[in-house]
Formats: C-alpha cells, structure tokens, sequence
C-alpha cells in the first residue's frame, strides 16, 4: 500500500457534505486526516438546512475505518466556525489543515440583482473563509507544525456575466488567501487557494463546451498535496484544477506604467498618450461579444 499523505493530521472541511467537499473529506480521511466535517446541509441557494448531509458524510469515513466528526451550522457565523476549529483541537489536539469548500449560487444580472442575493454569496463564501481562516491561524501560529489553509475560488474570480457576487465573492478570497499567505508565512502557516471545475449541482448550468470538466474525485489528491508536508515550501499560490489538468496562475502585477512630465497628470496629456498604458483584452470578453454578436444574428429574419 502507498504512503499515506496525511497521516496524523486534523483536517476541518467546509461543504464536506456534497460535492467537491464530500470527495475532499473522504480522500483526506483515506490519507489518514482526522476530519471534521462541516456541511449546513443546504439547497443551492442557501435554503432549507439539514444536518443529514454532513452526519452522512461522517458516517461514511467510519464506515471506511476513519474518524470524523459532523458540524452542521452555517460556516459564515463566527461561532459556528470557532467550534468547528475547538472541535478538532479538544478532540484531536491540534487543527493542522483547514479547507473551505462551502458555497452557494444566487445567479442573476448585476442590474436585476437584489441586496440579499449579493449579500448571502459574499457571506457564505469570502466571510465563510474568513470565519476558518481566523479561528484556525490563531491556532495553527501557535503550532510547532503550523499548518495549511486551502481556499475555493473559481475562473469566475476574473469575472462573470450574470454572477457579479460571486465573482466578487471568489476574487476576495483570491485577496484574502494571499494576505493570509504573506501574514501567517512567519508563523509556518501556509495558504493557497484552487479553482476546481467538477461535475456537481452547481456546475450543472455551465455549458460544457465552455470549459474543461471532470469529477469532484479528480480535485481532491490536489488539496491533499497542499495540506501535506510534501508541499511544505508552497504558499500564497492560485491553481486550477479539473480532470487531469492541474495550472497554477499568474500573480497579478503590473505590467506597464507611464509618468506624467509634471507632478500631476492633466486629462489632456492622458487623452493625448493613453496608448503608452493602453488596455489588456479581458479573454472572456471576446466570448461574450462572440455571443452578442450569435444573438443578433439570431434575432434577424432568415432572408
Ligand atoms: N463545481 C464546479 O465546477 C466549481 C467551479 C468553480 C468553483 N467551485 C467552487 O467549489 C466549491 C464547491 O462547489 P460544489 O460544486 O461542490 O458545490 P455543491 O453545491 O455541490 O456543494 C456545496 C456544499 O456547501 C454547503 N454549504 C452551503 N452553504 C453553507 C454554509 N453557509 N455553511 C456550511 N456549508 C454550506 C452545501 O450544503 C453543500 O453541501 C464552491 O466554493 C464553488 O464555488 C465549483
């Protein structure tokens, strides 16, 4: 039998309960990861919770021979998330990987969204990092052993047509995994994020010629390797990850700048050497008039 990558670690994953996150709980539970399962059991748009889904889960790792525990609150409440960090601590003695995986969708144009539709998926997901993030690095720093913390963003962090919130949500976490990456790096506390593309409820709506696509199954050996001590020097990295693709993407710097001759630019020297900055193309943005374009062809009467 092979190695098994996590053996002795405490794990706490959010969204354990369905998808990406189930597939995450139960291969860290095969590695050797105490796990605790996290899961609000809810619908896709946050409705309707239930603790079944996460006692499944649970059940199914001891089922396996592994040990799990169940938290069955929304991961966005500070205390919820606090308990989960103690339930490993005080069960298991230390809180060695944290992985957030919990999500919702409320998909709708920016100028039809509603306040609550913005507010409830930046809450669940980018303050649903926060919540772990903080309760488990003021653990981990104080760890000989530190510990790693594996954040879920999406392609969509770039930028989405109908899902401003959740763009915003998964590019805040993007901001949030890197300062947490270059706060914790003195303490051993290591942070990456991953942006998964899995056949779940929640990719079910994403037309499949549009981009790669694989299983919840194929994305979680990644997440082990970040929560393992194979990856020790890796930190404050973005990775794609669907099938058998793995990318990492670039940092985000600048790339080109001008100066003003005086202290201060004057809008007609912009308008008279803008070029010297230019623009960078956004790669979706040829799509979306791609399909503008499909729309308009498709409005017109057959001639
Ligand atoms: N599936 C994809 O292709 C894809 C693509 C990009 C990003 N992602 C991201 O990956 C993650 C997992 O997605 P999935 O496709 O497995 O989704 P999923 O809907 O199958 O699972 C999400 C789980 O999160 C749980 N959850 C929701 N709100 C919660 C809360 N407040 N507290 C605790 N648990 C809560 C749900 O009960 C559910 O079990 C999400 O963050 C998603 O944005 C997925």
């Amino acid at each position: 039998m092979s190695k098994k990558h996590l053996e002795g670690k405490n794990v706490l994953v959010t969204g354990a309960g369905r998808g990406i996150g189930r597939a995450v709980a139960l291969r860290c539970a095969q590695e050797g990861a105490r796990v605790v399962v996290c899961d609000y059991g809810v619908a896709q748009d946050g409705s309707d919770p239930t603790s079944e889904v996460a006692d499944a889960v649970v059940a199914e790792i001891q089922a396996a021979g592994g040990e799990a525990v169940s938290v069955a609150g929304d991961i966005s409440d500070m205390s919820v998330a606090e308990g989960a960090v103690r339930m490993a601590v005080g069960r298991w003695g230390s809180i060695d990987g944290a992985v957030c995986v919990a999500g919702i969708l409320r998909e709708r144009m920016l100028f039809n969204m509603t306040e609550e539709e913005f507010d409830d998926v930046i809450r669940v997901h980018l303050k649903g990092h926060f919540t772990v993030f903080r309760h488990a690095s003021a653990i981990m720093r104080k760890q000989d052993t530190g510990g790693s913390l594996v954040a879920f963003t999406s392609g969509a962090h770039t930028g989405s047509v109908s899902q401003a919130n959740y763009a915003a949500a998964k590019s805040g976490i993007v901001g949030l995994t890197r300062s947490a990456a270059l706060g914790l790096s003195r303490y051993g506390v290591r942070a990456n994020a991953v942006a998964p593309i899995a056949r779940t409820r929640m990719s079910a709506g994403v037309p499949t010629e549009m981009s790669d696509m694989g299983e919840p199954e194929d994305v979680a050996p990644m997440v082990v390797y970040l929560l393992s001590d194979a990856s020790k020097d890796v930190t404050a990295q973005m990775y794609t990850i669907t099938g058998n693709k793995i990318a990492v993407w670039n940092q985000t710097v600048e790339i080109r700048e001008m100066r003003a001759a005086t202290d201060q630019w004057s809008v007609d020297d912009i308008v008279a050497r803008f070029d010297e900055v230019g623009q960078e193309v956004h790669p979706f943005m040829v799509e979306v008039e791609r399909r503008r374009q499909d729309a308009l062809a498709g409005s017109r009467p057959n001639q």
